[in-house]
């Protein structure tokens, strides 16, 4: 049987990693597919750079609509990222019959209901395993492992710049800007790094992981997103004396009034697995209610890792290329006509425990008036830790861990608390997930 022949829409750290793997090891591909795998065509911004990775048998222009209207093509695998070009070529190849594996996951997550269904229409498969924890095969473990359980919620660190940025800050006490600027050069970070480090990356990834968890459609617009620009190192050393890790998580979490989707930095346990995740390594917790807690763990971004994902979508689609289009895997777990419409919750209606650090004025009966405002909306404490006061200092930092509670009860205590005059300045409020069997 003849190769099968890949078009390739750039060919940049993920696009250089899948020409370097698929040459690699073509003949464990080959065998595993059933037939060999070949890129023929690769379309860039700038043909005129020199790409070490590209070898004889690939042409490379800077044309990428000619490469996804090229009858030659079999399947077109888009690694430029972003939603504009993306979206048009993607939906120019689908119409075209031709199959499509994207790493895109601000293409799934924005665009994926319109590409889908497009998809469908015309019978073309859309993998898309890289778009989510980079090597770590969770669309796979969910959409198909899991396929006998309700989902009852996942918890991911899913970004693996931020993961990176924070162990580093933590672990070797380096700043910001020189950590973001080593994970840019390792190929780690998005084209615009603020969607690494505000939460938009880790926001596009849950709102695919939920999808399929939920069997739900694409509601990035509805994910909670905040970054971890504001978190400091003091916070992350008060966490560590209560026990705890700070990591940048992505939650989704099934009630019984909605889905909740989130992303924000969160204290965990620092006795759980998921919490000693550190640098570029992502992982997922998925709690299936049959199966219990599986937890998932790899490489979350890099050249080779995110190939490894792009090749298996690759010789999944080799695979099924021939099969009747209505008994494939559905794009997003679920078919299509049995998507439901769970309501997402407003974040004012998620309930969790918080770590509250606030500067008080160091006199008897502070801690009290703080304690008051929080008992009279029902809030309990579970621990508290008071810092002795820094030389010349008239305010000491409070820290208190609560137990769990709605957000919107949380922001109106809050706002209680900086209301006080022995309360300088605003309440820094950090979000606490236990992440035992329970969720809670
Ligand atoms: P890069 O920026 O390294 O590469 C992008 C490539 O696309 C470059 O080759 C660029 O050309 C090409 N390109 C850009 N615009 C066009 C255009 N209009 N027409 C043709 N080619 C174009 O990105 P990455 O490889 O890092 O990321 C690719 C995708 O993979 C993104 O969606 C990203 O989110 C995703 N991803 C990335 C991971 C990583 O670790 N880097 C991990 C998981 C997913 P030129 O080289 O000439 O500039
Ligand atoms: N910029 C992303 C990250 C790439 O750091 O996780 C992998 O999706």
């Amino acid at each position: 049987m003849r190769p099968v022949r890949v078009g390739l829409l750039g060919l940049g750290t993920v696009g250089c990693g899948t020409v370097t793997v698929l040459r690699r090891n073509a003949d464990e591909i080959a065998r595993r597919a059933g037939r060999a795998i070949e890129v023929v065509r690769a379309a860039v911004r700038d043909p005129a750079r020199p790409r070490p990775c590209v070898t004889e048998g690939i042409s490379v222009d800077g044309d990428a609509r000619a490469l996804v209207e090229d009858p030659a093509i079999d399947v077109v695998v888009e690694l430029i990222g972003g939603t504009d070009p993306a979206r048009e070529l993607v939906l120019a190849a689908i119409e075209r019959g031709k199959h499509v594996v994207t790493a895109n996951k601000a293409l799934i997550a924005l665009h994926g209901n319109e590409v889908f269904e497009a998809a469908q229409r015309r019978g073309v498969m859309v993998a898309f395993e890289a778009a989510v924890a980079g090597g770590i095969p969770i669309i796979k473990a969910l959409r198909e492992g899991l396929a006998g359980n309700r989902i009852l919620w996942v918890a991911g660190i899913i970004n693996g710049t931020s993961n990176f940025i924070l162990t580093e800050m933590r672990d070797a006490g380096r700043e910001f800007a020189d950590v973001l600027a080593e994970a840019q050069a390792r190929g780690y970070a998005e084209a615009d790094p603020t969607f690494d480090v505000e939460g938009i990356d880790a926001a596009h990834k849950l709102t695919i992981l939920a999808s399929i968890a939920f069997g739900i459609p694409l509601q990035f617009e509805r994910v909670y997103t905040e970054g971890i620009g504001r978190l400091t190192a003091e916070d992350v050393a008060y966490a560590g004396e209560l026990g705890y890790r700070v990591k940048h998580l992505g939650i989704a979490r099934r009630t019984e009034e909605g889905v909740e989707l989130r992303v924000h930095p969160t204290l965990i346990p620092e006795r759980r697995l998921i919490a000693n995740v550190d640098g570029v390594m992502n992982a997922v917790l998925v709690m299936g209610d049959a199966v219990g807690p599986t937890l998932y763990y790899g490489a979350g971004a890099g050249a080779e890792p995110t190939a490894s994902a792009v090749v298996a979508d690759l010789v999944d689609v080799v695979r099924t290329m021939t099969a009747d289009p209505g008994n494939r895997v559905p794009h997003l777990a679920f078919q299509p006509d049995a998507l439901a419409d769970h309501p997402v919750l407003p974040m004012e209606a998620v309930e969790t425990a918080y770590y509250l650090r606030m500067e008080v004025e160091d006199r008897p009966g502070v801690l009290a008036e703080v304690a008051r405002i929080l008992g009279e909306r029902g809030i309990s404490i579970e621990a508290v830790i008071q810092k002795e006061p820094r030389a010349g200092e008239t305010h000491v930092p409070l820290i208190l861990l609560t137990h769990r509670v709605r957000e919107g009860r949380m922001n109106e205590a809050l706002a209680a608390i900086e209301a006080l005059p022995p309360v300088r300045g605003s309440v820094t409020r950090i979000r606490l997930e236990t992440l035992d069997a329970g969720g809670q």
